[in-house]
């Protein structure tokens, strides 16, 4: 027999909570799992832009034949626009090649298997804490992966000296992940001034920086949460980014994301396009075409294009009172001292519980939180902030 042998692979530990909080008959159950965006009815729902640009692609689409490997050109332009400004070279100077993969992760994988099959790179460096799949994205095509702390737990704050410095052990021509804005899961962000230094460490050191970049907007704005990349490359001449459109369209079935390589020249670009291809065509042929066409419709015309900055700057402004709600409801609560989550970016608020306490919440309270302690603040709403407070401070007095 060839599948005897095998045992039952644990859930997902983002994933799999959604199954969970499902199942869940808890009527006051809250979802703080996966970073999904709810409004305030706790529903995730389609952009108005999108919609708009769905009723266009419907009366105008003529074909459904495949797309080319790197998905439509005004894609990978739009694509660029917003990673670095619209007045950016980078837009059109043939430096930057950019590939619609299939959401964030696609990107990762197609990054890591070109960064392999290339013999770019052996080692990769990523964040301690950082988003789970990561590890795993990077392992599975066939590179080393190395931890650099991130976070300081008692602080609550950037572990900067102690980044840079594990960072010096890196090898030339090692790989680094970093996360552009709304670091998942601790929300903590470097300053300006950090990422200058981070953006000057990297260019001595001669790493590859990896960005991974799936919110922009979500944090403080479309040009504000770009400044870090485009920060480094100022510095660096040759750059991979990961970034996503299922965060800021809201289309997270879609699977709308992009790799963008940058390389010194037009020539080296030209060559690196050609080998980001072939990684593509033998990992999923060429990309989905609905959400790269929906991108197009809304960046492209002005009017949609308005509504989608609306829209986006709703929910950023939604997670941020939701966040600053909690951190005030849990001070009234007698909870401790929660402020430090005022400081934190984007959808995710590292709460500081532990793992029990996570476990707690989700038995007692059908409250879902991933298991180092992240929420996502978008799960919280005016109806449910106040049962929230309560359950947590229950939680971390031993109640
Ligand atoms: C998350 O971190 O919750 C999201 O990026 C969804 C995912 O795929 O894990």
């Amino acid at each position: 027999m060839f599948f005897d042998h095998l045992e039952l692979a644990p859930a997902d530990p983002i994933l799999g909570l959604t199954d969970a909080f499902k199942a869940d008959t808890n009527p006051k159950k809250v979802n703080l799992g996966v970073g999904v965006y709810q409004n305030e009815h706790g529903v995730t729902p389609v952009l108005k832009c999108v919609k708009e640009a769905e009723k266009i692609l419907v009366e105008t689409e003529q074909s459904k034949s495949y797309l080319p490997i790197t998905g439509l050109p005004d894609y990978g332009r739009l694509t660029r626009e917003l990673l670095f400004g619209k007045d950016s070279a980078l837009v059109s100077d043939g430096r930057a090649v950019t590939c619609h993969c299939p959401g964030g992760t696609g990107a990762l994988r197609i990054a890591a298997d070109f960064i392999y099959q290339q013999h770019i790179a052996s080692r990769v460096w990523i964040s301690d804490p950082t988003w789970g799949n990561h590890f795993q994205i990077v392992e599975a095509a066939g590179l080393k992966t190395e931890r650099y702390p991130y976070y300081d737990r008692a602080a609550h704050a950037l572990a900067f000296d102690r980044m840079l410095d594990t960072l010096e052990q890196a090898s030339e021509g090692d790989v680094v992940i970093i996360h552009a804005c709304c670091h998942n899961p601790t929300g903590i962000d470097p300053t300006p001034e950090q990422w200058d230094q981070i953006a000057d460490f990297l260019a001595r050191k001669k790493l590859l920086p990896l960005i991974d970049f799936a919110y922009q907007g979500f944090g403080k704005g479309l040009e504000e949460d770009a400044y870090g990349v485009r920060k480094i490359l100022e510095k660096n001449s040759e750059v991979l980014i990961a970034s996503s459109f299922s965060k800021n369209f809201g289309m997270y079935n879609e699977r709308v994301g992009a790799l963008t390589a940058v390389s010194a020249t037009k020539e080296v670009g030209t060559n690196v396009l050609s080998q980001i291809k072939l990684a593509i065509r033998c990992a999923i042929s060429n990309p989905p075409a609905h959400g790269e066409k929906v991108v197009i419709t809304v960046l492209s015309n002005p009017d949609l294009r308005l509504m989608w900055e609306q829209e986006l700057a709703e929910m950023r402004e939604r997670m941020s009172r939701m966040r600053n709600l909690l951190a005030e409801k849990l001070k009234a609560a007698g909870a401790g001292d929660f402020d430090f989550i005022t400081k934190q970016n984007g959808m995710f608020s590292f709460s500081g519980l532990t793992k029990e306490q996570v476990e707690q919440l989700r038995a007692e309270f059908g409250i879902y939180i991933v298991g180092s302690g992240r929420m996502c603040v978008a799960g919280i709403n005016d109806e449910n902030v106040d049962y929230l407070a309560d359950a947590i401070t229950k939680v971390v007095k031993g109640a």
